[in-house]
């Protein structure tokens, strides 16, 4: 790091003296420089940059990550200043086009794996710091990225993206609306740009292209379903508080609402908690401006009814008995060896497994611990709205987030339940606590296994990885 300090500011007060700006303030110089590589590091940040150019286990940056799309595997570049492996002789235009419209140094393009789609916002001001960045805040991985992008004909033939781009590239850059305030424009431009959330909220036509007037409205990524996060009047999160949504996004958690699993953990994890308050706050506020009016949408209703100090706690309250109760008849119907909490192979029913699977946390009665750590079953969206993917999901794959509160651990029970099972819990969930049964049978959870995977960002990627019905492999 020292070494890049010198050569950093070097090629500062060389850049200074050309430009003459700061040529007579050489102290100024290096706190100008700071903040620029500081907020070169925020937007990589925001932008989940590391998140596909790191592999598991590889050097940051240093690329790799493989992509899994119907066309074959992409894998991503090492982006570091190595001058012979990454990026260490681009110019700043060369980033910035490869960043924004998809076309690499040597003008092969880039298949939209690489988001450029959603990074074509990205104002030129917010390209310089990302590059400075780049450049100069990360270490040289002096590495070939060790796997290369070999995809069936005609996708092989990168020249392709060119017509994809011609077709669905917006390449307007962000600028503040007339009638826009501050807020609603920042707002706008950390959704749609920078943390690209519609790269997973936005569903996309045959081409996996967004689809026009449908920003934000639910989309699959994988086997979890990223939903409508409209926060209008007449959106579903019409209900949440602002401090609810701002708080999700840091914590990637919030009592007796939802929490962030799968893909959205790892938003929350690698990038959304580091964002600043403003900045959460204007994502916040941009969403309230989304509204469903007019789409037929029913509004959701607030059902906050045993809130935070009453809520019923242990294994004394009515619920409990009513659960335990369905649990002893369940396990007298199928009596068998019952030997340890780890091995549910014997049991059967959906009160039974939730006993001795779940119950230990989230408590009979579906109340969680008082604390949160463990959450409420019964108030979380994901146990209504009808669709059982991200339940199911969360069953399969646990939870393992780091928030900005700390780390949530939810074992996973891929192993250790099968599809038969895992409809039974869902059942007899969504029946006691949701309030209304879900559709879901062993077909859809076996589904939904083949789509359990790690590789979350590498599903929410337009170039169809939607499709994917095999796991990703791993270089
Ligand atoms: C969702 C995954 C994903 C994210 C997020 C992502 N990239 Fe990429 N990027 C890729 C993939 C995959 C490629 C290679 C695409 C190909 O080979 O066609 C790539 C290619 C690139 C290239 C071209 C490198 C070369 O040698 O041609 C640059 C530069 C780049 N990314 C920079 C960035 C920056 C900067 C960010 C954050 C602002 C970022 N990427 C975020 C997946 C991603
Ligand atoms: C990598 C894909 C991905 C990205 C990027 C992403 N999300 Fe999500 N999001 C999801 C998924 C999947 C869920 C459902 C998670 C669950 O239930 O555990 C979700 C859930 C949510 C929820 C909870 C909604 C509810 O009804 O429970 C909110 C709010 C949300 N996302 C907001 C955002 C915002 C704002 C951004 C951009 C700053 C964003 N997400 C970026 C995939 C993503
Ligand atoms: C070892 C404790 C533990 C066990 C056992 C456990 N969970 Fe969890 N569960 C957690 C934690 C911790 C979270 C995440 C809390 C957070 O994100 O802040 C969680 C989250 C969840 C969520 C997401 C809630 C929401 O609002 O989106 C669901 C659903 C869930 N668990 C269901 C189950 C089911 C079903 C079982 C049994 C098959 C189970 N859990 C077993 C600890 C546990």
């Amino acid at each position: 790091m020292r070494g890049y300090g010198l050569f950093r500011r070097c090629r500062f007060l060389l850049g200074g003296l050309a430009t003459g700006m700061f040529a007579a303030a050489p102290g100024a110089a290096h706190a100008s420089e700071d903040a620029l590589l500081a907020r070169g590091a925020y937007l990589a940040r925001a932008a989940d940059c590391v998140a596909c150019h790191t592999r598991p286990g590889g050097p940051v940056f240093g690329g790799g990550y493989g992509i899994q799309s119907p066309m074959g595997v992409i894998y991503s570049s090492n982006i570091t200043p190595s001058i012979r492996y990454g990026i260490g002789r681009w110019s700043e235009a060369g980033f910035a086009r490869a960043v924004r419209e998809g076309l690499s140094s040597d003008g092969r393009h880039l298949y939209p794996a690489m988001p450029y789609d959603s990074y074509s916002g990205l104002t030129d001001r917010d390209i310089h710091a990302l590059y400075i960045y780049m450049r100069q805040g990360v270490a040289a991985v002096e590495q070939p990225v060790g796997a290369e992008t070999r995809l069936r004909f005609p996708y092989n033939f990168r020249g392709l993206m060119g017509v994809w781009n011609w077709l669905f590239l917006d390449r307007t850059r962000f600028a503040p609306r007339p009638a826009e305030t501050e807020r609603a424009a920042r707002g706008r431009y950390l959704v749609e740009t920078i943390a690209h959330c519609g790269t997973c909220h936005t569903p996309r036509n045959f081409m996996m292209a967004a689809k026009r007037g449908k920003a934000l409205s639910g989309a699959r990524v994988g086997g979890w379903f990223a939903p409508d996060i409209a926060a209008g009047r007449n959106g579903p999160l019409a209900s949440w508080r602002d401090e609810e949504i701002d708080a999700y996004l840091r914590n990637g958690h919030v009592r007796d609402r939802a929490v962030a699993a799968g893909p959205m953990g790892e938003a929350v994890e690698h990038s959304l908690r580091y964002l600043t308050d403003d900045d959460l706050a204007a994502i916040t506020y941009y969403l309230r401006l989304i509204d469903r009016s007019g789409s037929g949408a029913i509004p959701v209703e607030p059902r906050r009814k045993t809130i935070s100090g009453e809520r019923e706690y242990g294994f004394s309250s009515a619920g409990s008995e009513a659960v335990l109760a369905m649990a002893r008849r369940e396990r007298a119907a199928n009596p068998g060896p019952y030997a340890d909490r780890r091995d549910y192979r014997s049991v059967a029913g959906g009160a039974a497994l939730y006993r001795a699977a779940c119950a230990s946390c989230h408590q009979l009665d579906g109340s969680g611990t008082q604390d949160d750590y463990y959450p409420a079953l019964r108030e979380s969206t994901i146990l209504r709205g009808g669709k059982p993917d991200n339940l199911v999901m969360t069953i399969l794959a646990g939870v393992h987030r780091n928030g900005a509160d700390g780390l949530a651990a939810m074992p996973a029970f891929r192993q250790d339940l099968s599809d038969a099972q895992i409809v039974a819990i869902v059942r007899f969930l969504s029946r006691t606590f949701g309030g209304r049964e879900m559709a879901v049978d062993s077909a859809q959870v076996a589904a939904l296994r083949r789509l359990d995977t790690a590789d979350f960002a590498a599903q929410a990627l337009p170039s169809g990885s939607r499709a994917l019905n095999t796991r990703p492999e791993r270089p």
